[in-house]
This record gives structure tokens, sequence and C-alpha cells, in this order.
């Protein structure tokens, strides 16, 4: 996508400062989304430039910490979109368990765990305890730590930014929630089964260690925030990180661009099912 929007001087200054401070690598992120994250902390803190921000911000480390939680927005949900659950359990699922005696997936960019443990619930679901669990390895990444650590944790309270009623129907999905959390009034806990599936890693997609031999990929809701070039480049690391006949499950409002786009074959193009052939 062109940028045509022109930032001032001192919205350079604070990119770089930020990715040396932080190490968050802004040069890959699109201006229009950093854009967005610093003017709101401008705002909160009532300055008019992006140098007063850069000054406040190089000594204030909760600052820091605030500014790298905005960045890394965590918004995710068990099932987040549940047609494309619905369509990997009917169909993604059984095709890879008779393909493979194991099966390695990845969740990149992971957030709180919630996309990870919905695909571990999926598996039991399909397979039981006990052969998910010898058959299936979950891997789940992403770059913010306090969310892995949430993750690892696998406690859930409804009332932080979803209702009950929304978690509920959220889990309705599954025919016996209890079978995978342990429930008490707003506070959902992942029971170990589940938890057992899923390791939880920090990785960065745009330069950690290239990853390799998965069967399915979902990334999802990640690299919309990224340049155009740098979307290319990771689509085409997915394609090689899969396995022959593996898949690549991407967000409902992302579209595969680049090299990538030729070499995956559709599966489910309304649900952004692809297939490595
Ligand atoms: C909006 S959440 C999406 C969570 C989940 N995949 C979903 O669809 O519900 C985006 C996640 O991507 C992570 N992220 C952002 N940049 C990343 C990078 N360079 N490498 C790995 N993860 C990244 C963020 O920390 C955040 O947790």
């Amino acid at each position: 996508m062109i940028e045509h929007r022109t930032y001032p001087p001192d919205f350079e200054e604070l990119k770089k400062g930020v990715k040396r401070l932080l190490g968050f690598n802004t040069d890959q992120y699109k201006n229009t989304y950093l854009g967005r994250r610093f003017n709101a902390r401008l705002r909160a803190y009532n300055l008019d430039s992006y140098h007063q921000y850069w000054k406040l911000l190089k000594d204030n480390t909760a600052e820091q910490e605030r500014l790298l939680n905005d960045l890394t927005i965590n918004v995710t949900e068990f099932f987040r979109d549940r047609s494309v659950f619905h369509f990997v359990h009917e169909n993604v699922l059984p095709a890879i368990d008779q393909q493979k005696q194991k099966v390695r997936i990845w969740s990149a960019g992971s957030s709180d765990g919630k996309e990870a443990y919905s695909i571990a619930m999926l598996f039991i679901d399909l397979l039981g305890e006990q052969r998910a669990k010898s058959k299936v390895s979950i891997v789940a990444t992403d770059i913010d730590n306090a969310c892995l650590q949430r993750a690892r944790v696998g406690d859930y309270f409804s009332r932080k930014g979803i209702s009950q009623s929304d978690m509920s129907k959220q889990l309705s999905f599954l025919k016996k929630p209890e079978h995978f959390f342990d429930i008490a009034e707003d506070h959902y806990q992942i029971k170990p089964t589940v938890k057992n599936m899923v390791s939880f890693q920090y990785h960065d997609l745009i330069s950690g260690p290239k990853k390799r031999n998965f069967d399915i990929i979902f990334c999802r809701n990640v690299v919309i925030y990224f340049s155009r070039e740098l979307q290319e480049v990771l689509y085409m690391d997915f394609y090689n990180a899969l396995n022959s006949g593996g898949f690549f499950v991407m967000g409902k409002t992302e579209t595969l661009v680049g090299e990538a786009r030729t070499k995956f074959q559709a599966y489910n193009s309304r649900e952004r099912v692809f297939q490595k052939p």
C-alpha cells in the first residue's frame, strides 16, 4: 500500500528512538499505524510535537512500557471469527489428521494465547484427549512478553474487556466448555490437558530465526500492521515454514501479497485458508 501522508522530521526521530530504546522495529510498520499510536500518547500528555514526546519517553520507563503495550495491539478472543474455526474443525484438521502421524502447528502473533488454546480444544474435540496429546504440538509465539506470561498462566477473566455473556457465546462453539476450563463465575482457567499441548515462545517475526516443518500455521491479525514489503517477505517465510500439503490460515480482513500469492493454493478463500501444494 502506498502511503501518501507526509510526516514531520521529528516523527522519524521518534521512530528511530523507539526502535533503539524499545527494540520495536518501527521501520517495518506502516506510518499510518505508528502515527495513530503515537498521536494517542501525545494527546494523553497534551503535547504538540513528536519531539516533545520523545524527550518525555527517553527517561520514563513507565511510559516506555505503556507505549510498547499500545504498539503491540493484543486484541484477541477464543475462536475469533467463528466461521474460520468451524471450517478448520470440519475440513483442515481431518485432512491433516489423515496425512500425518505427528502434527506441528504454529500460532504466530498469538497474543495472550486464546488462539493457540482454541486450536488445542478443536483437536481434543476431534481426536480425544489421549490422541490429541500424543499427536499434536502447538508452538505459539509473540514479541510481547507480558502477553506470553499471561498465556502461560492461562487464567482469563471475562470482565476484562469481554462480558460473561460474550464469553459464553464465544465458547458455545464447545459442546462442553467445562471440559476445557475450570470456570468460577467470571474466571476461566485453562485445564492442564489443553495447556500441555501448547508451548509459548518469544519470537519476532521480523528479525527472529526462520521456522520450519509446520503442518498448519495461523497468523491472523498481525501482519495487517506491517508495511506491504514486509508482508510479502513474511508470507513467503510462512510458505517456506510449511511442509508440503500444509495449511496457512490468515486473518479475515487480510490478503496474500507478493510471490506467496502465486505459490499458495486457495483452499477456502472466504475463510482465508491456503494450502502449500
Ligand atoms: C491483534 S493481536 C492478534 C492475536 C491473534 N492472532 C488473533 O488473531 O486473535 C496481534 C499480536 O501480534 C503481535 N506482534 C506484533 N508485532 C509482532 C512481531 N514483529 N512478531 C511477533 N508478534 C508480533 C502483538 O504483540 C500481538 O499480540
